[in-house]
């Protein structure tokens, strides 16, 4: 079939399939021209594999360290004139590539939430793999159905106490207006927990501990954002930021319970990226087009990609002791934050509406960035034309 984007707000319905593969390639590449990292992981599982941090840290342990690798996800595999999700694209390249390269390479697709979903991975690692000496959780999901009370949570983005205003993009059509949104009930504070928190982390913990699925000496990261002033009542200081909180709050629990196996739990707070979780939250998009310009321009711009391979070679397999914040994470975000960058985008920040973005922010950027996560407007692709719809995931379990 012919496969044409079809945008529907933050999100879009197709995906290509040579442009979700030539992306991938386009990771894989990048992590080849690094040099290997020494002493990196070995046998890996990521929860949340198929797109954006998660498939980087796929990408980053498998041709980074030449490690093999599970993958969970939840994607939509393809049908016969309707394409298939981007993750599930994605995954089929990347599970080529590593296959072709001789890696071992599974994935599972289901609701990671599940116990069944956490029983069938735990089989799969014990059958093929033994353990694993390094668990990446990279879920963003907008709802999450609790494995023991069978409630189905929520989340929503919402400031929390009063109401927030402030300045927003149409990342499509470049008008910047004034985006009021009202605060969250208590009751919707907790059902985001309960999805973005660090609930479902500790039980995929607790289940693999007991199943003895960890290597001792293993290694789990959870990922998280901070962000500036400019965001935090409608991010950090907001329901998700509640929900962050108790991520973070988590890897404590869970790395107490690692101690005897000589594990560790860390949280790496990561840079804002255009991925589908993030275009979803109202003036985050505009802080980003912001931001890449600035960050671009001072030549330290990043994708999801060069992030994971600084977390791994710089961080968490740097050969010697990981560094951390005061508060135990580890800061990849470091060069968004940077004092001369933050002034510079507050400084944007002032100036932006619909007439000043197109020269003093990076939507062109935004745009591709975000046309890319479905495998359109990639480089080298030629489109308009009949592809093959129907591709398989050759590592699906
Ligand atoms: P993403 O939307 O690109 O990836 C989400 C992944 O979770 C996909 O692989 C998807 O298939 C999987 N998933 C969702 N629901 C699932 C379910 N029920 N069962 C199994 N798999 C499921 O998101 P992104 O941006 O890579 O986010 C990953 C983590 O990184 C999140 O915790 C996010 O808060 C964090 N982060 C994101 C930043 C950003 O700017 N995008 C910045 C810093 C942290
Ligand atoms: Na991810």
């Amino acid at each position: 079939m012919i496969i044409e984007p079809r945008i529907r707000g933050f999100i879009c319905l197709t995906s290509h399939p040579q442009g979700c593969e030539q992306n991938v390639i386009n990771q894989i590449n990048y992590i080849k021209s690094k040099k290997a990292i020494d002493g990196g992981p070995v046998k890996v599982l990521v929860i949340g594999a198929s797109t954006g941090f998660g498939l980087a840290s796929r990408i980053t342990s498998a041709f980074g360290s030449d490690a093999s690798t599970v993958g969970v996800y939840f994607e939509k595999p393809p049908a016969p004139g309707k394409p298939g999700s981007a993750g599930w694209y994605n995954t089929a390249a990347f599970e080529k590539q590593a296959h072709e390269a001789g890696l071992y390479a599974k994935s599972i697709n289901g609701d990671a939430f599940s116990d069944e979903i956490k029983a069938k991975t735990i089989a799969l690692i014990k059958k093929d793999l033994g353990q694993v000496d390094l668990v990446v959780y990279s879920l963003a999901s907008p709802r999450r159905t609790h494995p023991k009370t069978g409630v189905a949570h929520n989340s929503v983005i919402k400031p929390i106490g009063e109401v927030f205003t402030n300045k927003t993009v149409d990342f499509h059509t470049g008008v910047v207006s004034e985006i009021s949104i009202n605060p969250a009930t208590e009751e919707e504070i907790a059902n985001t927990v309960e999805v973005m928190g660090g609930e479902d982390w500790g039980m995929w913990i607790d289940e693999m501990k007991a199943a003895n699925v960890l290597a001792n000496g293993v290694l789990t990261v959870a990922y998280s954002y901070i962000g500036p002033a400019l965001t935090e009542k409608v991010y950090r200081k907001g329901t998700i930021g509640r929900a962050k909180d108790h991520l973070e709050a988590t890897a404590f629990e869970i790395n107490d319970k690692l101690k005897d196996i000589d594990g560790k739990a860390l949280i790496s707070v990561n840079k804002a990226l255009v991925t589908q979780a993030s275009s979803a939250i109202p003036v985050i998009p505009l802080y980003i087009s912001l931001l890449y310009k600035v960050m671009k321009e001072e030549g330290i711009h990043e994708g999801c990609i060069e992030q994971i391979q600084r977390l791994f070679e710089q961080r968490l397999y740097n050969g010697g002791t990981i560094p951390t914040d005061e508060k135990g994470r580890v800061r990849i975000d470091d060069w968004e934050m940077r004092p001369d960058v933050q002034a510079k985008v507050d400084e944007l920040w002032k100036e932006a509406d619909t007439e000043a973005l197109a020269s003093i922010g990076d939507l062109a950027g935004y745009r591709s960035d975000f046309m890319n996560l479905f495998g359109f407007e990639v480089p080298g692709v030629t489109y308009g034309i009949e592809v093959d719809e129907m591709v398989q995931v050759s590592g699906l379990v």
